[in-house]
């Protein structure tokens, strides 16, 4: 009798695991390691993140909340940092979800600058734990995700990421990105370290302290393909959502990676081995086995970067019309 009741009190007080409660103990960004493989700039470069040594998923096993009770904080993690140029992403269809180089006609696919600014003016990366599911229309957009983690620009003024690096984040508002005709959702977000992180909550709190940023980074999503051929970027709205608005954003998009990995959502090419929750079955595996049943590298094996083209190390001046050819000298 006494024994019973103690194990039902004992049940009772363990943590239930609701929908969202998905680490069950917090993160520790500091046992993070990256296995880098490869040359920089070259379509076989790689990196996974590592936890105490082992490859974990940089989309699945990263929580999306550091603390689940405040969600204005965000972890992501980065891909293109500030003042680079390389089109960095993470790969889908690899188990674990490495980072790599996107391609281009079987080339490296580098941004091409144009003027004022000079390769990506911000650091840029995927939002862990969010989908963009190509199955559902987004309710403001209308159209279908892009089957990505949600992407996010973080504008802060320290000393830029590096590829892999994990950040806390605070979200300030997001662009209705519509590309290809699918959503691809810009979060803006300002990193936790800033040292007037905890003076802005918004979009309008920037223009106080950071007067012009809001405005030189929404151009630069509209003009940053042009050069490519793609013409100008559409955004609808024409504005920043607000914070509120971009938390929901990205809590809606947490559901849908949630019914991903419970096996509701057709994947596509998605793969969604992890290493965290176990309550996922059909996907769990210890971060220890990993190495070996994804044959990956055992360890770092850095490669001398390849060179990047010439075409992208100038600046393109764009004329109203948009035409940069004609003004080449
Ligand atoms: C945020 O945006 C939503 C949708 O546009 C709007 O309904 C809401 O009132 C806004 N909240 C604030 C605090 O401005
Ligand atoms: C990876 O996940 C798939 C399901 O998406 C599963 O069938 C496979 O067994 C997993 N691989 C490992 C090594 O756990």
């Amino acid at each position: 009798m006494i024994i019973t009741s103690n194990v039902v009190r004992l049940l009772a007080a363990l943590p239930v695991v609701g929908a969202t409660a998905v680490a069950s103990k917090p993160f520790d960004v500091k046992g993070l390691s990256l296995r880098e493989v490869g040359a920089r700039n070259t379509l076989e470069w790689r990196i996974w993140l590592e936890k105490d040594g082992e490859p974990i998923s940089f989309w699945h096993d990263i929580p999306l909340y550091p603390d689940p009770e405040d969600k204005s904080i965000i972890h992501y993690y980065t891909e293109i940092p500030r003042w680079t140029d390389g089109k960095i992403e993470t790969k889908r269809d690899e188990p674990l979800n490495p980072i790599f180089h996107d391609e281009k006609n079987d080339l490296p696919r580098f941004v091409y600058s144009v003027w004022p600014h000079k390769t990506y003016p911000f650091n840029y990366g995927s939002i862990p734990q969010t989908w963009e599911d190509k199955n559902h229309d987004h309710p403001f957009t209308g159209y279908p995700g892009d089957n990505d983690p949600v992407d996010i620009f973080d504008i802060s003024e320290l000393p830029p990421s590096y590829i892999g690096q994990v950040k806390k984040v605070k979200v300030l508002g997001a662009l209705a990105m519509i590309d290809d005709e699918a959503t691809d959702w810009k979060v803006i977000a300002i990193d936790v370290e800033d040292p007037v992180a905890s003076k802005v909550e918004s979009v309008e709190d920037l223009d106080k302290y950071r007067p012009g940023v809001r405005q030189q980074m929404y151009d630069w999503f509209i003009y940053y393909k042009v050069v490519k051929g793609d013409g100008t970027n559409t955004i609808l709205g024409e504005d920043y959502q607000n914070a509120t608005f971009a938390q929901q954003v990205l809590s809606e998009s947490h559901d849908y990676w949630l019914d991903l990995m419970k096996g509701k959502s057709k994947p596509g090419k998605i793969v969604r081995n992890q290493t965290s929750n176990a309550r996922f079955c059909s996907t769990y595996i210890p971060k220890e086995e990993t190495t070996e049943a994804f044959k990956l590298p055992s360890e770092s094996e850095i490669l001398p970067a390849a060179e990047k083209p010439e075409e992208y190390s100038r600046w393109y001046y764009l004329d109203p019309e948009n035409n940069w050819e004609q003004i080449q000298v």
